[in-house]
């Protein structure tokens, strides 16, 4: 992803408050992130790779590119670029534990297919977790779980599909479950965690954009984890995800959002069990 190293990519050149007002105009039409107008330097640092690599002089000639494309695909390195995408393996661990014990209930009563959807999935850490916590739960056999990874961002969704992660990033994951779900190699002198195929089989990749409402999906879905993007979405457009989720929730399912996010102003159709949790009633 474009977003941690970019800052060292620095620009010579001014962005002008227009141009800065135009890049975030095209970012929210196009991905519903607003970005506030402290987000200035940030853009500036982060737009400044794209130009540079397409030998673009000027900030107004690069979003004026972007528009001119037709083919989307600069408009997509340009999000990406602009878009945050840390995640990490066991992220906010205690939806996990709850996610567990839920799993396990639902198991116990005879529940045996289960649909997952992560939302805003980026590079795979969140998925592949709730892949292994279900897998952990009940069993191999037993289940007939999918897992449907989303995200905007074409390359987030390329490194979550491929399923290899370095030694840093699996360090979240507890040795057991590490060692029994990824396969370690030696790349050019270091080490690198490949997913093992009964894990990666759980899941699907999709692009979706979570902005672009009703969402294709057919079937009902029994949890939905959409954690730590809606934060960059204005309250509108939270609203109207909410009520998407709330339409695709089987009775009895869950929403997880992230630990800083809250949707109790539109929780209608939900009882929140725990804060960042929601239950569809
Ligand atoms: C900060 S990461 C969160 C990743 C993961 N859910 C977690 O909690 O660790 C935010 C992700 O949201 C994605 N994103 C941003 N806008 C989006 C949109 N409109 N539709 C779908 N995904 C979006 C970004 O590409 C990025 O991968």
């Amino acid at each position: 992803m474009g977003n941690q190293h970019c800052e060292y990519y620095e620009s010579n050149q001014e962005l002008t408050d227009s141009t800065f007002n135009k890049i975030r105009r095209v970012v929210y039409d196009k991905s519903g992130i607003s970005l506030g107008e402290n987000k200035q330097a940030l853009v500036r640092a982060r737009v400044a790779k794209r130009m540079r690599s397409l030998n673009i002089a000027t900030y107004d000639s690069y979003i004026n590119y972007v528009l001119s494309e037709t083919t989307g695909v600069e408009l997509e390195y340009m999000l990406d670029a602009i878009s945050t995408n840390t995640t990490h393996f066991y992220r906010e661990e205690s939806h996990f534990d709850l996610m567990r014990t839920i799993i396990r209930d639902w198991a116990k009563d005879g529940l045996r297919k289960m649909r997952i959807w992560c939302a805003a999935s980026s590079t795979g850490e969140e998925p592949y977790t709730l892949g292994i916590e279900t897998l952990e739960s009940i069993g191999h056999d037993q289940v007939n779980a999918k897992i449907l990874a989303t995200d905007i961002a074409p390359s987030v969704l390329k490194t979550a599909m491929v399923g290899e992660y370095s030694e840093d990033k699996v360090a979240t994951i507890p040795d057991h479950l590490r060692s029994h779900y990824f396969e370690r190699v030696k790349i050019n002198g270091d080490y690198i965690y490949k997913v093992k195929p009964m894990l990666k089989n759980l899941l699907i990749f999709r692009q979706m954009n979570l902005s672009v409402t009703p969402y294709a999906l057919k079937n009902q879905i029994d949890m939905i984890f959409c954690r730590n993007v809606m934060i960059y979405f204005d309250r509108t457009l939270r609203a109207r995800l909410v009520a998407e989720f709330k339409r695709l929730i089987r009775p009895g399912g869950y929403l997880f959002v992230g630990h800083a996010e809250s949707i109790t102003a539109f929780s209608e159709g939900f009882k929140c069990i725990k804060p960042s949790v929601y239950k569809r009633i």
